[in-house]
C-alpha cells in the first residue's frame, strides 16, 4: 500500500466494441516513482497512458491523480512519444517554450525556464538551432525538455527511445535517469526493451497479452548506476522476459 499515491488506477477496463484492450488494471504509483510498463504489442500500454492523460476514459474503473478522478486533459502530465514531434520551423528554444503554451508566465520567464530545461538535457548550446540540425537523440532530448518545462506532476514516455540506435538509446536512458534524479517527476515509461526497464525503473509492471492484465509487478532495489552485466541485473531481465513470454 502506498499512502496518498500520485497516481491510482482502480480496476480499470477499456473496451472498444469487440475489443477489450485492458482489464482489471489496479496500480498505485508513489510520488517520484519511476515505473516501467512492459508487455507485448497491443496489450493496452498506450491506451493506459492516454487514459491517464485524460485523452480517453476508462470503460470501467477509475483513474485518480492526487486522489482526484481524471476528468479530461489537464496540466498534470507531460507526454513523450517515439518521434520527437518538433516543429521544424521553430528553433529548439521555441519548441521547448511551446511546453509552456498554457502557462501564465511572461515571455522572459518562459525563455529562462526553457533555457534551464535545455541545460538539464545538456543541450544548452543548441537553443538557437533548428530541429533539422539535431541528431535523433538530441531531438528526443528536446522533446523531453518540452514535456518537462511546465513541471508536470507526471511524465509519461511511450517507447521514447524505440527509434534510436543502440548507442544513442543507451545515452538517452542515462540522460532520463539523470533528469529523473534531479526533477523527481513521477514517471511512467512504456518500453519494449526489458533491459531499459530494469536499468531505469523502481518497479516494472509486466502485462499479459491482450486483454492486458497485470501479470506481475517486479520491484528493483538495485542501486544506481546499475551494472548491466551484474548477476542481479541479468536475473531480473530473465525473470521479466519469462513473465512476458509465458502464456
Ligand atoms: N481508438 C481505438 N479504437 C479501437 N481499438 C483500439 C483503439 N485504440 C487502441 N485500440 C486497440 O486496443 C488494443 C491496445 O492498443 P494499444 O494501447 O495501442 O496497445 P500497445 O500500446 O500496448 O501496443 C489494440 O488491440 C488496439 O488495436
Ligand atoms: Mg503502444
Amino acid at each position: 500500500m502506498i499512502s496518498s499515491p500520485r497516481v491510482s488506477f482502480q480496476q480499470v477496463r477499456k473496451t472498444w466494441q469487440q475489443v477489450t484492450a485492458l482489464q482489471n488494471f489496479s496500480l498505485d504509483i508513489a510520488t517520484g516513482e519511476l515505473v516501467a510498463l512492459v508487455g507485448s504489442s497491443g496489450c493496452g500500454k498506450s491506451t493506459l497512458l492516454r487514459m491517464l492523460a485524460g485523452l480517453e476514459s476508462p470503460t470501467r474503473g477509475e483513474i485518480l491523480i492526487n486522489g482526484e478522478p481524471v476528468t479530461g486533459v489537464g496540466q498534470a502530465s507531460g507526454m513523450v512519444f517515439q518521434e520527437p514531434r518538433l516543429f521544424p520551423w521553430l528553433r529548439v528554444i521555441d519548441n521547448v517554450i511551446l511546453g509552456l503554451a498554457n502557462s501564465p508566465l511572461g515571455r522572459a520567464e518562459k525563455r529562462q525556464r526553457a533555457r534551464s530545461m535545455l541545460d538539464r538535457v545538456q543541450l544548452a548550446g543548441f537553443a538557437d538551432a533548428l530541429p533539422a540540425q539535431l541528431s535523433g537523440g538530441m531531438a528526443q532530448r528536446v522533446a523531453i525538455a518540452r514535456s518537462l518545462v511546465a513541471r508536470p506532476q507526471i511524465l509519461m514516455l511511450d517507447e521514447p527511445f524505440g527509434a534510436l540506435d543502440a548507442l544513442t538509446r543507451h545515452t538517452l536512458q542515462q540522460a532520463l535517469l539523470h533528469i529523473h534524479q534531479h526533477e523527481g517527476t513521477t514517471t511512467l515509461l512504456v518500453t519494449h526493451d526489458v533491459e531499459e526497464a530494469v536499468a531505469l525503473a523502481d518497479r516494472v509492471v509486466v502485462l499479459s497479452p491482450r486483454p492486458g492484465q497485470i501479470r506481475d509487478v517486479v520491484s528493483l532495489a538495485l542501486p544506481h548506476p546499475r551494472q548491466r552485466d551484474d548477476a542481479a541485473f541479468t536475473a531480473a531481465c530473465r525473470h521479466i522476459r519469462d513473465l512476458i513470454t509465458t502464456f
